[in-house]
C-alpha cells in the first residue's frame, strides 16, 4: 500500500522535530528531516550555509531535498520553517503528503528557540523577537495553504501528537 506522508511544517521553535519523532514512533512511520538532509548533502551546519553560501543556495538546495523527500512513502518528514515560501516546494509535498502546521506564539517561539541560540541564522539577530514577529506576520499566509494546524503553545507533546492523529484518522474516513 502507497503510504501517505506526514509532512510537518512550522515556524521555527514549534516543535516539528520533537513531535516528528514521537508522531513517526506512533504510526510506526519512519522519520527524516529536510535540514539534516540538506547539512548532510552540503556538509555544513545549516548557520555556517547561511553564512557562507547565503540563503539563496540554502533555498535552492531545500527545494532540491524537498522534491527528492517527497517520493517517499510511509515517512514522517519535518521541513524547515521557510519551506512553505515557496509554492513549489507545496506542490511537491502534497503529491503524496498530508501537510499540517504546528503553530506557536511568539512568546512561546522565542523562549523555545533561545534555548539553542545560535543555530538559527534568521532569528539569531540583536533582537530575535522582532525578527520572530516580523518573519510570522509575513509568512502567516504561507502557513494557510496546509491541511491542518496545531496550536502547540498550552499542549503536552503527546495532545499535539493525538490531535494530528485524529485528524489523519477523519482524512481516511
Ligand atoms: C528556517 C528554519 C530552520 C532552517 C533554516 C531556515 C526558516 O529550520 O531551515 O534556518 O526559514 O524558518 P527550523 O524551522 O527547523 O528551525
Amino acid at each position: 500500500m502507497n503510504k501517505k506522508n506526514v509532512v510537518l511544517t512550522g515556524f521555527m521553535g514549534t516543535g516539528k522535530t520533537v513531535v516528528g519523532k514521537f508522531l513517526a514512533k506512533r504510526l510506526g512511520y519512519k522519520y527524516i528531516d529536510t535540514d539534516e538532509v540538506i547539512e548532510k548533502r552540503v556538509g555544513m551546519k545549516i548557520n555556517e550555509i547561511f553564512e557562507k553560501k547565503g540563503e539563496k543556495y540554502f533555498r535552492n538546495i531545500e527545494s532540491r531535498v524537498v522534491k527528492d523527500v517527497s517520493k517517499l512513502s510511509g515517512y514522517v518528514i519535518a521541513t524547515g520553517g521557510g519551506v512553505v515560501l515557496r509554492s513549489k516546494n507545496m506542490d511537491e509535498l502534497e503529491k503524496n503528503g498530508v501537510i499540517i502546521n504546528l503553530k506557536a506564539s511568539p512568546e512561546t517561539i522565542y523562549q523555545r528557540t533561545i534555548k539553542t541560540k545560535g543555530v538559527r541564522p534568521l532569528i539569531d539577530k540583536p533582537n530575535p523577537k522582532k525578527e520572530i514577529v516580523k518573519l510570522l506576520n509575513y509568512r502567516r499566509k504561507f502557513y494557510k495553504r496546509c491541511d491542518f494546524a496545531v496550536f502547540t503553545d498550552r499542549l503536552k507533546l503527546e495532545d499535539v501528537v493525538d490531535k494530528i492523529i485524529n485528524f489523519l484518522k477523519s482524512e481516511i474516513q
